[in-house]
């Protein structure tokens, strides 16, 4: 047991009387306010390299935080400190925006998930760029996930995605096109080859544009969407987002699948990591895959490194088991890598 599941992770999941968002609020609000020489401490303990080269960036190690932890990047610095061998901020759109109400994310702890519908809830893409501007370069890659604003009419998203990226490019190693969150009316039919086509057009050209696709897609319509990625020149495939289904739920928690939202963590595990496969076979490697869903040990790790992934991203596992999933997951691809080498 690490000194995070004894001692820390109590006391988050006990504040707020259990609200994980008020759990959430505390933690960025201690990592945000972290000074140079407590972060260099953590560095110390955490930051693993293992560096590793993908869609012509350079990564200190392949492990990522995952996008909607820190949609307003309020704690940056932190996270490479904490590991973390790259940063996808957002989802932001080009609206600020409330999000649903709350109570709105919710833990399923014997089932060592999450349920959440947010619904990008965010200060908008001129706040995260200012923010930007003002920390300056953050060390490691960063990707910036932009989503559509809920008020923006479907048909007129690509200009709604559009305005974002041209705010905040500059400040980006990639950018990650969300079409997948369960928690927008409507997002995901982005994911439909004409819909994602028309962005894609718009957005690619600059900085690297991977897409972020959602679990509950059938293989076929997987296979279409890759074709689509492939003929606009996008960098990548993030497999994946939160998906709609319920299965996996440990018995304590089925009261609580009732609540409408995108599920996350341990249920995910293997429907993620096929669907990185599916992607890695479908074009024959020739899209990286940045692999994110239900990695809550090393061994996760490891086996979405061996299904395809390029890279991978962690969100409801950090949650559960603290920074030292981040390094131990580093250290799977390390000593993956030693392995693999005469
Ligand atoms: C509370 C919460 C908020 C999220 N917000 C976003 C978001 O804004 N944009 C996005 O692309 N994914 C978002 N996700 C999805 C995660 O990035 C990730 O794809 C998903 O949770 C699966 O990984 P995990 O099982 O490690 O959590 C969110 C997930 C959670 C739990």
């Amino acid at each position: 047991m690490s000194l995070f599941t004894s001692a820390v992770r109590p006391v988050l999941f006990r504040l707020g009387g259990g609200d994980a968002e008020k759990a959430h609020e505390f933690t960025l609000e201690r990592l945000a306010s972290l000074g140079a020489r407590p972060r260099a401490l953590l560095r110390s303990r955490y930051a693993v390299p293992a560096p590793v080269e993908a869609f012509g960036v350079r990564f200190p190690n392949p492990v990522g935080l995952a996008a909607g932890m820190d949609k307003n990047g309020v704690a940056l610095p932190a996270w490479p400190a904490l590991g973390f061998g790259f940063v996808e901020v957002g989802t932001v759109t080009a609206k600020p925006q409330p999000g649903n109400d709350q109570p709105r994310l919710f833990r399923l702890r014997d089932s060592e998930a999450v349920i959440n519908r947010m619904g990008f809830n965010n200060a908008g893409a001129a706040a995260l760029a200012a923010r930007l501007a003002e920390l300056g370069p953050l060390g490691v890659p960063l990707g910036i996930s932009l989503g559509k604003s809920k008020v923006t009419p479907l048909e007129e998203a690509v200009e709604d995605y559009l305005t974002s990226y041209r705010l905040l490019h500059p400040y980006a190693d990639y950018i990650a096109v969300n079409v997948s969150s369960p928690n927008t009316p409507g997002l995901r039919t982005l994911q439909d080859r004409s819909a994602l086509a028309a962005l894609l057009g718009a957005l690619v050209g600059g900085k690297p544009v991977l897409v972020k696709i959602a679990p509950d897609l059938t293989e076929p319509a997987i296979a279409e969407l890759l074709e689509v990625c492939l003929a606009a020149g996008a960098a990548g495939v993030i497999a994946t987002n939160t998906t709609l289904a319920r299965d996996g739920l440990a018995a304590a928690d089925q009261p609580r699948a009732a609540e409408a939202g995108g599920l996350s963590g341990r249920p995910l595990t293997e429907r993620a990591r096929k669907i990185v496969h599916f992607v890695h076979e479908e074009t024959g490697g020739r899209l990286p895959i940045i692999g994110v869903g239900g990695i809550l040990d090393a061994d996760d790790a490891a086996r979405m490194f061996d299904a395809g992934a390029a890279l991978v991203q962690l969100y409801t596992g950090f949650i559960y088991r603290g920074p030292a999933l981040v390094r131990a997951a580093a250290k799977a691809y390390a000593t993956a890598g030693e392995k693999a080498r005469p």
